[in-house]
């Protein structure tokens, strides 16, 4: 057993944050040592600083830590999760990675840079790859991953087993997204009960194409994604839900397949072997339901401690060739969880060995 990891979080007192600091407070590979949040909460104790939101107690190893300023040097910590809103991540998180740390992003700020990977180590392993031509080009060991975009993490996953079995041409995707989603306060109680808004701002464009980056493949020099060749449409909706994004999806294969093969593609769907055993990745990545009237919220976010994506309503379309609904946890799967995961798996492929093996880090 070495010593688990010191790492940071970037914005650690919003709705990703706080689940970063519950969910590292148990990490059996990472320790939080240093927590950043906005000039607000800048030198104020962490618990005093957070309105904790999240279900369970503030993890007393970081109750007591001082908000450092998110523009300050974080110092010997060779790993940051970043919670910070896309504005300042856009200005923050190059700079960081190219002074040599390991950035893992929940921000949209990297996720189109092309040797940026969107790295989910049960969706797209092979992505990790690209991590090397990011250090050449910025002759450092630091490196950025990005994570999938909220809503695209609940429909990346059917339509990577559909692809990989009979080709996916088109895709309509109409989104019903959790409060939680738009971060803390978010969306007002005036505007969300009773409601639903047919609207979240730039979200219809990155789903529409984030997905054929997670879902493309390396380029032959290794510098770039290949995107996936399909085509996306998306409608988005914020609903009164707390947690849980829904994503009703109709899709048009290239090559015909019954129901019941298209089942059986989403069932039989595999985790590449040396990603299976890490602490995060669930039993299951997907789960087929069969009952008529699921999957719902309040109900399946948390399968799979919330890592789990629930697949079901799978029947014939009559526009397109086959229609499900997802649904996923999106501060967990979709967020901070889904940046732990691929953090594990960087580490465990051993793309930190450097970094982590140096002496100012092991002393910590
Ligand atoms: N919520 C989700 O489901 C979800 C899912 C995937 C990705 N994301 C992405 O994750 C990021 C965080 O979202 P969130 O939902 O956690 O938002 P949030 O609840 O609004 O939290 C915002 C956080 O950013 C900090 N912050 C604000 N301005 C800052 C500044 N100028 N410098 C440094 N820190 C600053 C805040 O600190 P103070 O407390 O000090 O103000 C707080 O910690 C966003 O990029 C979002 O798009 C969110």
């Amino acid at each position: 057993m070495r010593e688990r990891i010191p790492v940071g979080v970037l914005a650690a007192t919003g709705a990703v944050g706080q689940r970063f600091v519950s969910l590292l407070a148990e990490h059996p590979w990472f320790r939080v040592v240093s927590v950043t949040a906005s000039d607000r909460s800048a030198g104020k104790r962490y618990a005093d600083a957070v309105n904790w939101v999240i279900p369970g107690e503030i993890p007393a190893a970081v109750a007591d830590l001082v908000v450092r300023p998110t523009d300050e040097d974080p110092g010997s910590v060779p790993l940051l999760f970043s919670a910070l809103p896309a504005d300042v991540a856009k200005g923050l998180e190059p700079g960081l990675v190219a002074k040599g740390y390991v950035v893992a992003s929940n921000a949209s700020a990297m996720r189109m840079t092309p040797d940026v990977p969107i790295l989910v180590p049960d969706l797209n392993p092979d992505h990790v790859r690209l991590i090397e031509a990011q250090r050449r080009r910025l002759n450092t060991r630091g490196f950025g991953m990005a994570m999938a975009n909220c809503s695209s993490t609940g429909a990346v996953f059917p339509l990577k087993a559909l692809n990989e079995a009979f080709g996916v041409e088109a895709v309509h995707i109409v989104t019903l997204q959790a409060i939680s989603g738009a971060g803390y306060p978010g969306v007002s109680s005036f505007d969300i009960l009773d409601n639903i808004i047919p609207y979240i701002s730039n979200e219809e464009d990155k789903i529409e194409t984030e997905p054929r980056k997670m879902l493309g493949a390396v380029s032959a020099d290794g510098t770039a994604i290949d995107f996936a060749d399909m085509t996306i449409s998306a409608q988005v909706h914020r609903v009164p839900v707390m947690d849980g994004h829904t994503v009703a999806m109709s899709v048009k294969l290239r090559n015909r397949a019954s129901l019941a093969d298209v089942r059986e593609a989403i069932a039989a769907y595999q985790v590449a072997e040396d990603a299976r055993d890490l602490p995060s990745m669930p039993e299951r990545t997907m789960l087929l339901r069969d009952e008529a009237d699921r999957p719902q919220p309040r109900r399946d976010r948390d399968t799979g401690r919330g890592m789990t994506i629930t697949v079901g309503r799978l029947q014939p379309c009559p526009v397109f060739d086959y229609k499900l609904v997802t649904l996923s946890h999106n501060t967990l799967r979709g967020a901070a969880g889904g940046a732990i995961l691929a953090a594990e798996y960087a580490v465990a492929r051993g793309y930190m060995d450097e970094i982590i093996g140096e002496a100012a880090f092991a002393a910590q």
